[in-house]
C-alpha cells in the first residue's frame, strides 16, 4: 500500500501588531452594538478592523462566531491572510469572505438541510448568452415577450443586451420583481419596462430549466435569495442570529441596498456590528453600490435603547506624505459627502516623499515611454524595488499592449494579475481563440474557403504566440526566404501575403530554411487540425479546441515548466484551463451552435469572468492594475 500523505497547508507567520492610536484603540475596544468608522485612505481602517477581530479572539470569542464581510474577493482574500498573520492559525470555515460568498454558504446549507443538491451559479459569460439567445429568439418572434416596434432593431445588438443585463441586475439589487416592474411600465406608460419585466420572468424560467437538477442563479439573484431565506425560514435565521456575535464590514461605502438589507437581517437587532469605510471612495457605483447604506447607517442601525449608532473617525493618515494628502483634500473638497467631514482631515505622519507632477503628452506610445523611463530612473538611481511600484490605467486590456512594448524595449519587468485580463486577452488562451479565428470562416462565408479576414496581421500574431514560438529574428528569416524562393518563381509579392500563403499552404515552406519553417510549419499544422475539426458534423469549439491543443504539445511543457516554478507557464495553464471551461459550459448551453459563435462570445466580454481565485501577479515586477484593482494596496 502506498504510504498516506496529507496536505497540510503551512502555518501563517505571525507578525507584531502595531500600536494604535487612540482613535484605534477606541473601535477595538468597543463592546456591544453598533459602531460606524469613517476615514480617509491610509488610515488604518482595514487593521483596525483586524485588531478588532483578533482581540475578540484572544478574548476567547469561538472564531465561528465573527464574521467579517467585505465586497469583492480580492478584498476578502486579503482581509483573510491579514488576520491569519495576526493570529497565527488557519481557521476552518473562513471568518472573512465577500456577501456573496456568505449568502451563498447560507443558501447551501438550507439546500442540504432540505436534501437538495446546491444551487450552481452562472458565470457572467453564460449569463450574456443566455440573455442574446432569449432576444435573438424573440427578434424572430418566439416567446412571450414583444419589445415595442421601435426598439426593433436594437434588440439584438449587444449593447440592448448589456442594458438589459443591468436594469435586471439593479432590479434585484433593489428587490423589485418582475411583477413590480410591470406595474410601474403600466402606471407610467412605458411599454419597454413592461416587456423588460416579461423578460426577467422568462430568464428566470430558462435558466432554472437550463439546469433542472440544481438551481441555477443568477449571481445578482444571490443576495437576494438570501434574504427571502432569511425572512421566511425561522429555523435558519435564529440559528444564524445565535451563532453570529459580531460581524465586521470593511469597504462598506460599497454597499448596496440588497446588502445593507441582508446585514440588517443579520445584525440589525443592536448586536456587536462595526462597519469601516469612506465615503469618498465608493468605486462600485456602476455596478448599483451606493454610499446611501454608510451615509444612513448611524439612523437605520440603532444601539439597543434605540439611539443612532455612534461614529468614529480616524484622521492619521499613514500612507501617504503631506504633498499627496494635501492633494486628495483639494480635490475631495469638491465632491459632496456627509455633513460631518471629520474623516477628510487627514494628518500625515511618516516621512514619505511625496511629488505630484502632471505631464501631457501627445500619444499613448510617447506616454508609455515616458512612464517606462520613470520607472527605470527610481529603480536604477533611487533604489525602489520594481515590486513597490505601479502604474495605474483606466483599462488593462485597451492600455495593456502599449505599456508592455515600451516596458520591454526599457528593460522594465510587468506583471498584470491575470485576473485583470478578459480570457480573450490573456496569451495562452489568445492563441488558441487566433486558431479559431484563423481556420473558421464567420456566418455568411463559403465554409470550404479560409476566412477572409485571415491577414498578415493574424499570421503574424500566430507565429509569435506561445502555440507559433517565432521570435523577431525567425520572423525576418521567414520573410526573407519566401521572397526570395517567390521572386525566383517570377512572383513578387509583399511578404505578408507570402506569410500568410504559407501558413495556409505549407508546401511553399519546402524553400524555406528548417529553422524558419519550424514556426510556420507548426501553426500550418494546427491550422489544418482546426480546419479538419470543425468541418465534422456537429464539431463543437470544446472538440476543436482540444483537438489543437493536444497537437500543440505544449501541455506537457508548460507542466513541466510549472513544476519548476515558473509563474508564466502557471499562468497560461490557468487561462487555457479558464478557456476549456468556458468553452465547455458554451457548449452545455447552447449545443448547437458552432464554433465560431464561442469566439464572439468570449471576445465580446469586456470584464473579466470572475475566476476562482484572483491570481496574485508575484515577483520583482511593475504592477500594471486598474484604480478599482489597485483600492486598499500600497506601493512607494
Ligand atoms: N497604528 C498604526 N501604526 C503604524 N502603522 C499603522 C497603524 N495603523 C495602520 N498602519 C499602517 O498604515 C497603512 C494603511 O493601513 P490600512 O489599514 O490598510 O488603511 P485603510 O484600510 O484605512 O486604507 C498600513 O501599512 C498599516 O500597516
Ligand atoms: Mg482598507
Amino acid at each position: 500500500m502506498p504510504p498516506p500523505y496529507r496536505l497540510v497547508r503551512p502555518a501563517p507567520a505571525v507578525v507584531a501588531p502595531v500600536v494604535l492610536d487612540d482613535a484605534q484603540r477606541r473601535v477595538v475596544e468597543h463592546r456591544r452594538g453598533p459602531l460606524r468608522v469613517l476615514a480617509g485612505p491610509g488610515t488604518g481602517k482595514t487593521t483596525t478592523l483586524v485588531e478588532a477581530v483578533v482581540a475578540r479572539i484572544e478574548a476567547g470569542a469561538d472564531p465561528e462566531s465573527i464574521l467579517a464581510l467585505t465586497f469583492s474577493r480580492r478584498a476578502a482574500a486579503e482581509l483573510r491572510m491579514r488576520i491569519a498573520a495576526r493570529v497565527g492559525v488557519t481557521m476552518r470555515e473562513p471568518l472573512a469572505r465577500t456577501f456573496h460568498s456568505y449568502a451563498y454558504g447560507l443558501l447551501r446549507r438550507a439546500a442540504a438541510l432540505r436534501g437538495d443538491p446546491p444551487p450552481r451559479l452562472l458565470s457572467g459569460p453564460e449569463q450574456d448568452a443566455v440573455i442574446r439567445d432569449l432576444l435573438a429568439g424573440q427578434a424572430e418572434g418566439k416567446g412571450s415577450v414583444v419589445w415595442p416596434e421601435r426598439l426593433a432593431v436594437a434588440v439584438t445588438t449587444r449593447g440592448f443586451a448589456s442594458e438589459l443585463r443591468d436594469l435586471m441586475l439593479r432590479a434585484y439589487e433593489r428587490g423589485v420583481p418582475p411583477r413590480q416592474l410591470d406595474e410601474w411600465g403600466r402606471r407610467r406608460g412605458r411599454d419597454d419596462w413592461r416587456a423588460a419585466a416579461r423578460f426577467m420572468q422568462e430568464y428566470a424560467d430558462v435558466t432554472a430549466l437550463a439546469a433542472s437538477h440544481s438551481v441555477a442563479m443568477d449571481p445578482a439573484e444571490l443576495i437576494r435569495a438570501a434574504i427571502d431565506l432569511l425572512r421566511t425560514d425561522a429555523e435558519t435565521v435564529d440559528a444564524e442570529r445565535a451563532r453570529l456575535r459580531s460581524v465586521y464590514v470593511d469597504e462598506y461605502q460599497d454597499s448596496d441596498p440588497a446588502q445593507d438589507e441582508l446585514l440588517a437581517l443579520l445584525a440589525g437587532d443592536g448586536r456587536d456590528l462595526i462597519v469601516v469605510g469612506d465615503p469618498d471612495q465608493s468605486i462600485y457605483a456602476f455596478r448599483g453600490a451606493s454610499t446611501q447604506g454608510i451615509l444612513d447607517f448611524p439612523e437605520r442601525f440603532r444601539q439597543a435603547d434605540g439611539a443612532p449608532a455612534p461614529t468614529v473617525a480616524l484622521t492619521v493618515c499613514r500612507r501617504s506624505g503631506a504633498g499627496l494628502v494635501d492633494a486628495s483634500r483639494r480635490v475631495i473638497s469638491h465632491v459632496s459627502g456627509p455633513r460631518r467631514q471629520e474623516h477628510r482631515d487627514l494628518a500625515p505622519v511618516g516621512a514619505y516623499a511625496s511629488e505630484i507632477s502632471v505631464h501631457v503628452l501627445t500619444s499613448a506610445s510617447q506616454e508609455a515611454a515616458y512612464i517606462a523611463h520613470r520607472l527605470r530612473e527610481a529603480h536604477l538611481r533611487e533604489g525602489t524595488p520594481w515590486s513597490r511600484m505601479a502604474v495605474l490605467v483606466r483599462s488593462t486590456s485597451r492600455q495593456l499592449a502599449v505599456l508592455r512594448r515600451a516596458f520591454v524595449s526599457a528593460g522594465v519587468p510587468v506583471a498584470v494579475n491575470s485576473d485583470e485580463l478578459p480570457l480573450s486577452e490573456q496569451p495562452a488562451a489568445r492563441a488558441l481563440l487566433d486558431i479559431l479565428d484563423a481556420a473558421v470562416p464567420p456566418e455568411g462565408e463559403d465554409p470550404e474557403q479560409w476566412p477572409s479576414h485571415f491577414d498578415e496581421a493574424l499570421a503574424v500574431a500566430l507565429l509569435t504566440s506561445p502555440l507559433g514560438g517565432a521570435d523577431a529574428l525567425t520572423m525576418r528569416r521567414l520573410r526573407q526566404q519566401l521572397r526570395r524562393a517567390a521572386a525566383a518563381a517570377g512572383d513578387e509579392l509583399s511578404s505578408g501575403t507570402l506569410v500568410v500563403a504559407a501558413l495556409r499552404e505549407p508546401g511553399d515552406l519546402l524553400a524555406v530554411d528548417d529553422r524558419a519553417a519550424a514556426a510556420a510549419l507548426q501553426v500550418a499544422g494546427l491550422l489544418a487540425t482546426a480546419r479538419r475539426i470543425a468541418a465534422e458534423p456537429g464539431a463543437t469549439v470544446e472538440d476543436v479546441l482540444w483537438a489543437v491543443w493536444q497537437e500543440s504539445g505544449l501541455g506537457a511543457r508548460w507542466q513541466r515548466a510549472s513544476l519548476h516554478g515558473a509563474p508564466a507557464a502557471d499562468r497560461d495553464l490557468d487561462a487555457v484551463v479558464g478557456l476549456f471551461d468556458a468553452a465547455a459550459r458554451f457548449v452545455d448551453r447552447l449545443p448547437k451552435v458552432g464554433p465560431r459563435a464561442f469566439l464572439d462570445h468570449v471576445r465580446s466580454q469586456q470584464i473579466p469572468a470572475d475566476s476562482l481565485a484572483a491570481k496574485a501577479a508575484s515577483g520583482e515586477a511593475v504592477r500594471v492594475l486598474t484604480a478599482h484593482a489597485a483600492k486598499g494596496l500600497e506601493w512607494d
